[in-house]
């Protein structure tokens, strides 16, 4: 996740999770018709072992079902309606699998999937070792980057597969005080990220000294992007990609 000369990458959060339900194929396609440089979306595992897109460790909030993502199969959770909570309008859009996001996914469209761990050793070797399949099926290995903020997680699949890009999210009650290059250690990360209020100078100097990109979320204002820009961050994660990318392009 290198910036180009010009500007920061744009990162669509969840799709274009402002202007369509998070995490769905109506999201993901707003956010390629947009023009951004990468999807970024959260990855779960099922009932059966598939990987399914959703933020929430439960169904409830973005579906009209109930109860955790590892309580139904992948046909069930596609039987839900993923879209009617944000408007009528995205009505029996679906929760879809991430072999269906990659298959839309045009190219030269990054995606970066952040893997939510529920703590579990086995299950979580379970979904590593699913990730890298899905990733070296797709033949997308060059435009993947997968990022957690399960550490132990990211590790282990990096033992398992080192050529798999890796971004290291912060998390302040644990990492504080650590900068971007010790929390990379072990799992080869390429991106440190962060929020924005947990942003400091000194990560974006850490990290640009060992070779790091500098990943911020959520940045949904003209004014946050740009401060951010001028703080040297290399990719912004937003709501709004289509908003972002006009603001940065108008700065040229
Ligand atoms: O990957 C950045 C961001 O997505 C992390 O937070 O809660 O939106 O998955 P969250
Ligand atoms: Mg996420």
């Amino acid at each position: 996740m290198r910036a180009d000369l010009h500007r920061p990458l744009v990162v669509a959060h969840r799709g274009s999770s402002g202007t369509a339900p998070e995490n769905t194929i109506a999201a993901f396609r707003e956010a390629v018709r947009a023009a951004a440089d990468i999807v970024e979306l959260d990855v779960r595992m099922s009932r059966d072992f598939e990987l399914v897109v959703m933020h929430d460790r439960r169904v409830d909030r973005t579906t009209n079902g109930s109860g955790c993502v590892w309580d139904y199969t992948l046909e069930e959770i596609a039987a839900l309606d993923a879209g009617r909570w944000f408007s009528p309008r995205f009505k029996g859009e679906q929760v879809p699998s991430l072999r269906a996001v990659m298959r839309m996914l045009p190219l030269p469209v990054g995606l970066n999937i952040e893997a939510k761990t529920d703590g579990d050793t086995r299950a979580n070797t379970a979904l590593a070792e699913s990730l890298i399949l899905h990733i070296r099926e797709a033949r997308m290995e060059r435009r993947t980057m997968v990022s957690s903020f399960d550490h132990a997680f990211l590790r282990r699949l990096h033992r398992i597969d080192p050529e798999i890009a890796i971004g290291v999210l912060y998390y302040p009650l644990r990492d504080f005080g650590r900068s971007p290059s010790v929390l990379a250690r072990g799992t080869g990360a390429v991106t440190f990220v962060c929020s924005r209020s947990q942003l400091r100078k000194r990560h974006v100097a850490d990290a640009h000294a060992h070779g790091m990109s500098v990943a911020c979320y959520t940045v949904d204002t003209v004014r946050q992007a740009r401060a951010l820009r001028k703080a040297g961050v290399d990719a912004l994660i937003t709501n709004y990609p289509q908003r972002i990318l006009t603001s940065l392009s108008a700065l040229r």
